[in-house]
């Protein structure tokens, strides 16, 4: 599959991106910085892009199967809670726009990394996706962000 990965540089990230490139995916990876090295054999495409600032760079979609939305600000009880609704999210609304805005089918699947904490705390496990969002700190962001998805995929 052709996949676009954001947060490729990040502690999920790097390892997700090892087990895509092990398994023979073709992977558009982002970052802000400049891109770190890899073995020649399982190097990803590496795209310079933030989701905050900057537009999606063209025709960096194309043909994508699916996109995995990784980039994000992790919980950080003393980041300010502005810093998770920036990274979190207006990336993933930045992302959601560019993805709208190419009205090329078939739309690529679309797979968002939340965090069991949009759920509360302590939560009886297992949890359904359709479980109702309860979240007790910052990662209410991520909440957002999620929320942000689901009439868009109504849409579809
Ligand atoms: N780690 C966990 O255990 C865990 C658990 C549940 C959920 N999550 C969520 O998963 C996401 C990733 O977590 P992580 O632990 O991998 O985070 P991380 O190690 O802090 O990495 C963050 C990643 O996001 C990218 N990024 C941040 N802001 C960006 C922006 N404006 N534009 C483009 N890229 C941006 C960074 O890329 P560059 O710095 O290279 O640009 C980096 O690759 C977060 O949203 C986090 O809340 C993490």
């Amino acid at each position: 599959m052709k996949l676009l990965l954001t947060g490729a540089t990040g502690e999920l990230g790097t390892g997700l991106l090892s087990t895509l490139m092990g398994d023979g995916h073709e992977v558009l990876a982002t970052t802000r910085r400049a891109p770190p090295p890899s073995p020649r054999a399982s190097a990803p495409t590496w795209i310079a892009w933030d989701l905050v600032r900057g537009p999606a760079p063209t025709d960096v979609l194309d043909g994508a199967d699916a996109v995995l939305h990784l980039a994000g600000k992790k919980y950080d009880a003393l980041a300010p809670p502005e810093a998770f609704a920036s990274a979190n999210v207006d990336a993933t609304t930045r992302l959601l726009d560019a993805i709208a805005a190419r009205r090329r089918a078939p739309a690529p699947h679309v797979v968002l990394f939340s965090t069991m904490y949009v759920y509360g705390e302590g939560s009886p496990a297992p949890l359904s996706e359709s479980a109702r969002p309860a979240p007790r700190t910052p990662s209410r962001a991520r909440t957002v962000g999620r929320s942000g998805c689901r009439p868009r995929r109504r849409r579809r």
